[in-house]
């Protein structure tokens, strides 16, 4: 072959690539329902005003629509057999008010003549994940569009495929890999927890018997256990839930960070990225910095939302989020 056309016709092959990967496009609708993201944000910042775990239900509805079945609103599919994704008990945690945002924009969307069935409420939950992270502080990026909606949901498909609280680096590691994230992008996505709530029993075993009876997880700060204690007893109210951060737990910022660093990580998959030395200076890193924070954690959203996307024959858009046409 010519050595000439070499570097001509790999850098063919790298755009082939990158285009067909992605697929997606931050205007991809500018012809279909060019307000799309205007109509979005109107009814999410409607939603978010009413009440705040708007941002972090639906900031985590995304992740686990994501990682399971990929980024197609599978979740938010709901059948009276009770046999759908959000049915598996890592899903029954999953706050209403994330799919209720879901479907206030899409009925927003749909209010629009010309935007009738013309959005999927796969890339509604993208639109409406970003919305709640800057409307809490964080950045604001473009979202890139053009998933459809998948027409499968099953209860079984959820397992093994959603990371447990009691994970480390390792197993965190190994799973956000299979859909091409690295750990940097894992240490900024679990940034996400700089918001929201966990419920007392994902964390329990920590500040009350850890290992044996009486002890506090050594890695967590010893006040902080005190504290954790009071609010969650032996036999609390299986309904209470937690600040996932307790320093500033209604801003996207990076003090989930600086919380690691002193031991105030809630439970053992976030305490590990600082404990572990293969991680802890990508958390010091993003504790000195919260432009580096948002910046990474952009980086790793935008790639958390080309998981697993539907095109073509593959999907549809669906006219109810809850069901398939
Ligand atoms: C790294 C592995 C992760 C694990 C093990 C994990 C686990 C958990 C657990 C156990 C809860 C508490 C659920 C409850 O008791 O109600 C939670 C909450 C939450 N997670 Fe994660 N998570 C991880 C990563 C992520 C990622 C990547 C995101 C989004 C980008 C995310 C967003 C959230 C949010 C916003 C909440 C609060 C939900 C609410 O208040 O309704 N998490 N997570
Ligand atoms: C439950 O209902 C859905 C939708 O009607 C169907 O696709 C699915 O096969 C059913 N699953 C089981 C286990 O019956
Ligand atoms: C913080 O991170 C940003 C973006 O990565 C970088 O431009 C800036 O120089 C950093 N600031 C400091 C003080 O290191």
């Amino acid at each position: 072959m010519n050595a000439h056309l070499l570097p001509l016709l790999s850098l063919l092959l790298l755009l082939i690539l990158s285009t067909t990967s992605a697929q997606l496009r931050v205007d991809h609708y500018r012809k279909t329902c060019p307000n799309v993201e205007s109509i979005v944000h109107a009814a999410v910042k409607q939603k978010f005003e009413q009440t705040f775990t708007t941002a972090p239900g639906t900031l985590r509805l995304f992740f686990h629509d994501c990682f399971v079945r990929g980024c197609d609103a599978s979740v938010i599919l709901a059948f009276r057999n009770h046999s759908a994704e959000k049915d598996n008990p890592d899903d029954m945690s999953l706050a209403g008010d994330g799919f209720d945002t879901v479907i206030k924009a899409k009925a927003a969307v749909d209010r629009v003549a010309g935007c009738r069935n013309k959005v999927s409420c796969a890339d509604i939950l993208a639109m409406a994940t970003r919305d709640v992270v800057s409307l809490s502080g964080g950045p604001y990026y473009g979202v890139e569009l053009g998933r459809l909606d998948g027409r499968v949901s099953t209860k079984t498909s959820v397992r093994k495929h959603l990371p447990h609280p009691d994970f480390k680096v390792d197993q965190l590691k190994a799973m956000f890999a299979k859909h091409g994230l690295s750990l940097t992008d894992l240490i900024a996505l679990s940034g996400a927890h700089t918001i929201g709530f966990s419920h007392c029993n994902r964390f329990n075993h920590r500040i009350h018997n850890f290992k044996s009876k009486n002890r506090i997880d050594p890695t967590m700060n010893v006040d902080y256990a005190m504290s954790l204690r009071k609010q969650c007893p032996k036999n609390v109210d299986p309904r209470n839930a937690i600040t996932l951060d307790p320093t500033t737990p209604q801003r996207f910022d990076n003090m989930y960070y600086k919380n690691l660093q002193q031991g105030r990580g809630l439970l053992t998959s976030d305490q590990c990225l600082f404990t572990d030395t293969r991680t802890r200076h990508i958390v010091n890193f993003f504790a000195a910095n919260n432009t580096a924070f948002k910046h990474a954690f952009v980086d790793a959203i935008t790639k958390l939302g080309r998981v697993g996307v539907k095109t073509g024959t593959q999907g549809e858009i669906r006219r109810d989020c809850t069901a398939v046409n």
